[in-house]
């Protein structure tokens, strides 16, 4: 049966910069517009609505967007001389840091939504339609936005989920806790009822996001455990429960919310993922300290140990920070030996990015430019060698490999192993959304590949 698609009044583009928490946050916006009548366009000329999703983490990410307002601006004008309407918005936590900056530089933008206010987005248009001028909405109310939003519609067989926002960590170098406010975390009946709903649409893996997504902690729900504090551990075994719901991942962790409850399920619960992501940004203890991490670097190290107990094959992945304030090449070097010792499976590395308001911003003996790129090469060349040898030692394994999309070849799926590496098989179309028995075969600079298994055929 095909079902009559709803003709769309106006349309909707939105740029989606930074982390997964914001892909997490566009997709709830297509859902608050689509019952006023916006649908998808393919391009900002075609759109009615613009939206730019935003993110503040390191300099260069604002200096994008104000670029790209500049771009819209034109648009904007040529469509206004055709006598045709365009209206701007720029949410995330750019609008959150800098908001009235932003309509001061870029008066061509409408609406100003910061993160913990975007279920407004509706009343917000209607406010900007009412010709009120500039509208600039940052308010924090984290658990009326949850209430507010729209059901989920799925795309796909994986999908994200919020279960904790904001962060107070405060390291001294980033945003967060500024720009996303302070932690809160999601009920879990809330979160049930999206993952159920998520599973329903055919979801096979979530991956649940937080700021600090170990942080999360809640009262368990009737009849589980009279009003126990429960944490991420204790909610991804009941997860785990829900019918369809076979892989469930997590990410950003902190090494400090790293519980014993968390590292028990991780040992034991089969649908949750060997893949970890747990920064640890500098290998030497008074940077450590410097950035507010509030652990030491041999902490670190332990708690990886304590997890590769119970989970011996956990790929392990990372953030870095190269040049922060005050490093020397001695720490950096610290850095090398510790990434040396745990043996990264992926990572992310970025030079010191000095961010306005921060304390990290006016501390004495910031890195020289010059010094932060040597630092960034040797620490990225390492964690390629690194993230290089992790895939080429799955060649001749065997696994289950979520097939989540087509690949750009005919017959060619794209999916997900275990531990979050892209393996491009030669299975059929009707093969998506399928766990399927994978064997790999080769590597390539980003991907795995692999044939499907006789077993894997069986299910073709
Ligand atoms: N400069 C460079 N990198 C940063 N990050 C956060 N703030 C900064 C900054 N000011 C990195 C950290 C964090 C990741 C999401 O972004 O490594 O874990
Ligand atoms: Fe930023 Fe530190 Fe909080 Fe992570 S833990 S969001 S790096 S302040």
């Amino acid at each position: 049966m095909t079902e009559a698609r709803p003709k769309h009044e106006k349309s909707v583009f939105i740029r989606t910069y930074g982390c997964q928490m914001n892909v997490y946050d566009s997709e709830r916006m297509v859902g608050l517009l689509k019952p006023l009548g916006y649908g998808p366009a393919e391009t900002p000329e075609t759109a009615d609505l613009v939206i730019l999703n935003t993110c503040h983490i390191r300099e260069k990410a604002a200096e994008k967007v104000y670029s790209e307002l500049g771009r819209l601006k034109k648009i904007k004008t040529a469509k206004s001389e055709r006598g045709e309407e365009m209206s701007i918005a720029v949410a995330g936590c750019v609008a959150q840091a800098e908001g009235a900056e932003i309509i001061a530089r870029a008066p061509q933008v409408d609406i100003v939504v910061g993160p913990q206010a975007f279920h407004r987005l509706p009343e917000l248009l209607a406010r900007a339609a009412r010709g009120r001028g500039d509208i600039l909405e940052t308010d924090f109310a984290v658990e009326e936005k949850f209430d507010r939003l729209a059901a989920r519609v799925a795309d796909g067989p994986t999908a994200f989920l919020t279960i904790q926002e904001g962060c107070d960590k405060f390291c001294t170098f980033c945003v967060v806790p500024y720009t996303r406010g302070a932690e809160v975390s999601r009920p879990v009946d809330a979160i049930v009822a999206e993952a159920r709903l998520l599973a329903a649409q055919g979801v096979r893996e979530v991956t649940l996001l937080g700021q600090n997504v170990n942080a999360w902690r809640s009262t368990a729900p009737a009849g589980c455990g009279n009003d126990a504090q429960w944490g991420l551990g204790e909610l991804c075994r009941h997860l785990a429960l829900i019918g369809g719901i076979d892989r469930i991942r997590f990410t950003t962790s902190h090494p400090r919310d790293m519980d014993e409850g968390l590292i028990d399920a991780l040992g034991e619960e089969e649908k949750l993922m060997p893949y970890l992501h747990l920064p640890v940004q500098s290998g030497a203890d008074n940077v450590l300290k410097a950035m507010n991490r509030g652990h030491t670097a041999e902490h670190y190290v332990r708690l990886i140990e304590r997890i590769r107990a119970v989970r011996p094959d956990i790929a392990i992945s990372g953030d870095f920070i190269v040049g922060f304030p005050g490093e020397t090449n001695k720490d950096f070097e610290a850095t090398l030996a510790l990434v040396e010792e745990i043996g990264y499976a992926s990572a992310y590395s970025f030079k010191y990015s000095r961010r306005p308001g921060t304390p990290g911003a006016a501390m004495p003996k910031q890195v020289p430019e010059a010094e932060k790129d040597e630092r960034l090469t040797r620490l990225q060349a390492l964690l390629d060698t690194q993230r290089r040898g992790f895939n080429e030692a799955q060649i001749g394994k065997k696994m289950p490999v979520l097939l989540e999309k087509t690949g750009r070849h005919e017959d060619q799926l794209i999916g997900r192993s275990p531990y979050l590496q892209s393996v491009h098989v030669s299975a059929p179309k009707s093969m998506l959304g399928l766990i399927a028995s994978v064997s790999i075969i080769g590597v390539t600079p980003n991907a795995l590949a692999g044939a499907l298994t006789k077993e894997g055929e069986a299910a073709a």
